[in-house]
């Protein structure tokens, strides 16, 4: 009784806090607007480059298995979470932790979350930028016939001029800002629901392209065959990682946009949708660049800049390409907004919550110092390219500020997050909670969901950690 009065109260308290944020109008709304958060540059810049650099096959097999095993469990019981909070992270953790009478220390998982998602944006809009600045040089024909040198040059030079590099970053933030102060309107969410399947196809494209021209049997065999010599636990870790850099996972990300989720909808079903979407635009891109990069020669371990010097070679040499170019760039951009969005609306969700702040003014305040600290990745790619802050501890040895910001929240902050996040639903919270949030039952299937939340998971992640800090 006292547990259903609490509730009543709860339900009633967060929908008093969310107003003006109305419901998702649909399951489908919700899959496009979590999968807008979990698909970007992660899938199409960072995935192929990582890949790359840690060997191939090896590496994809660990990384699907973290998807898998961690990240689609961490992702239900986030969205979960959320759900039954209703509010930004640090309330929804607050209101969760209170109801059940746990220690209010749960709160620092929003906490840390709000950090995290306010250093990734600030370098996340840097290769926006990029990206900005491709769709220009696509639609103005520089890659046509251009060799792989010219390519090269093309991407040295960008990177080594920091006024073009905030003139860009300024566009990237300045639209998400924009969007995010206005909310998200219904008629760029009809417009996303466009552009995310275009992309879709238009990566297919490029991967039939890589099929006719490229080198496709050795870069399929590079992405799908294990090769376990050439993994490392460094390379374990950055698997890890990225599994939850690509879910947008471990930093409330997810549970904001789980509180805006209806009761009916099946957290499970969904959660399952929208990590299938995300892993396969990953493996897609994939696939659309090495055969490009064992054809030309490249280098697969190039980093960062690898889509920027392997892509604009096939919009060069195919037909259509400067179409086919300036429509890719443009819809990396949309993409890359989308979860951009993601990671400013938990900071301003907050903001908000405090009072006196609008929302006009919390994206502003959140969306200034974000694009502050973009300088500083702005920098580490010139003027401080040899500027390792951390440099004394081996572990971050050789890492520029970019490189830190990338490592310490995707390698650190977001598997402890989720580890905390799986601890939290696995563990502390009631279990009549997470019965009626999972739609599971009580049956075969929710305890299978609960004993992989309780041991598995959190078993993987300290596995890996405690692998690489020895
Ligand atoms: N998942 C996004 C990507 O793969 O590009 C990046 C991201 C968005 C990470 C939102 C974290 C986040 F909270």
């Amino acid at each position: 009784m006292t547990d259903l009065v609490q509730n009543a109260a709860g339900d009633l308290a967060a929908d008093s806090s969310r107003k003006d944020h109305p419901m998702w109008s649909s399951r489908l709304a919700f899959i496009l607007a979590a999968s807008g958060s979990a698909v970007g540059l992660g899938n199409i810049w960072k995935f192929p480059y990582i890949t790359g650099e840690n060997g191939g096959g090896a590496f994809v097999l660990v990384y699907l298995l973290c998807i898998a095993l961690i990240g689609i469990p961490i992702m239900i019981a986030e969205v979960a979470i959320g759900r039954r909070g209703g509010r930004s992270p640090i309330n929804s953790m607050r209101q969760l932790a209170q109801r059940d009478g746990l220690s209010k220390r749960w709160v620092w998982i929003g906490g840390m979350g709000m950090l995290a998602s306010f250093l990734i944006l600030s370098f996340y809009s840097v290769i926006g930028g990029w990206a900005l600045s491709y769709v220009g040089n696509a639609a103005q024909g520089a890659f046509v016939g251009a060799d792989s040198d010219t390519i090269g040059a093309m991407f040295g030079g960008l990177l080594a001029d920091p006024i073009a590099l905030l003139l860009w970053h300024s566009v990237f933030m300045l639209l998400v800002i924009i969007i995010v102060a206005r909310g998200l309107s219904s008629g760029m969410e009809k417009a996303i629901n466009i552009l995310m399947p275009l992309l879709f196809v238009l990566l297919l494209v490029m991967v039939g392209y890589a099929m006719n021209t490229g080198n496709f049997a050795q870069g399929f065999s590079f992405l799908f065959q294990p090769d376990f010599s050439k993994l490392t636990t460094e390379g374990v870790l950055t698997a890890l990682g990225h599994a939850f850099f690509t879910l947008s996972l471990g930093m409330g990300v997810m549970m904001a946009y789980g509180s805006y989720l209806p009761k009916k909808v099946s957290i499970v079903k969904t959660a399952v949708t929208v990590s299938v979407v995300d892993t396969a635009v990953a493996l897609l891109a994939g696939l659309a660049i090495f055969p490009l990069v064992f054809a030309n020669g490249l280098e697969a371990g190039a980093g960062p800049g690898l889509i920027f010097q392997t892509l604009p070679l096939a919009f060069g040499q195919m037909s259509g390409g400067v179409l086919f170019g300036s429509l890719f760039f443009a819809l990396l951009v949309v993409a890359a907004v989308t979860s951009a969005i993601s990671l400013l609306e938990p900071v301003v969700e907050w903001l908000e919550e405090q009072k006196g702040i609008s929302r006009f003014g919390g994206t502003l305040i959140g969306g200034i110092s974000i694009w502050a600290l973009g300088i500083l990745t702005i920098l580490s790619l010139n003027q401080w390219s040899d500027v390792y802050p951390l440099g004394m501890f081996e572990r971050f040895e050789g890492k520029t500020f970019f490189d830190l910001f990338d490592y310490v929240t995707a390698n650190l902050m977001m598997p402890l997050g989720g580890l905390a996040i799986a601890l939290f639903v696995g563990w502390f919270m009631s279990k009549q909670a997470g019965e009626n949030e999972l739609d599971l039952g009580n049956g075969a299937g929710y305890r299978l969901f609960m004993f992989v939340l309780r041991y598995i998971t959190p078993a993987a992640v300290l596995v890996v950690f405690i692998y690489n800090l020895a």
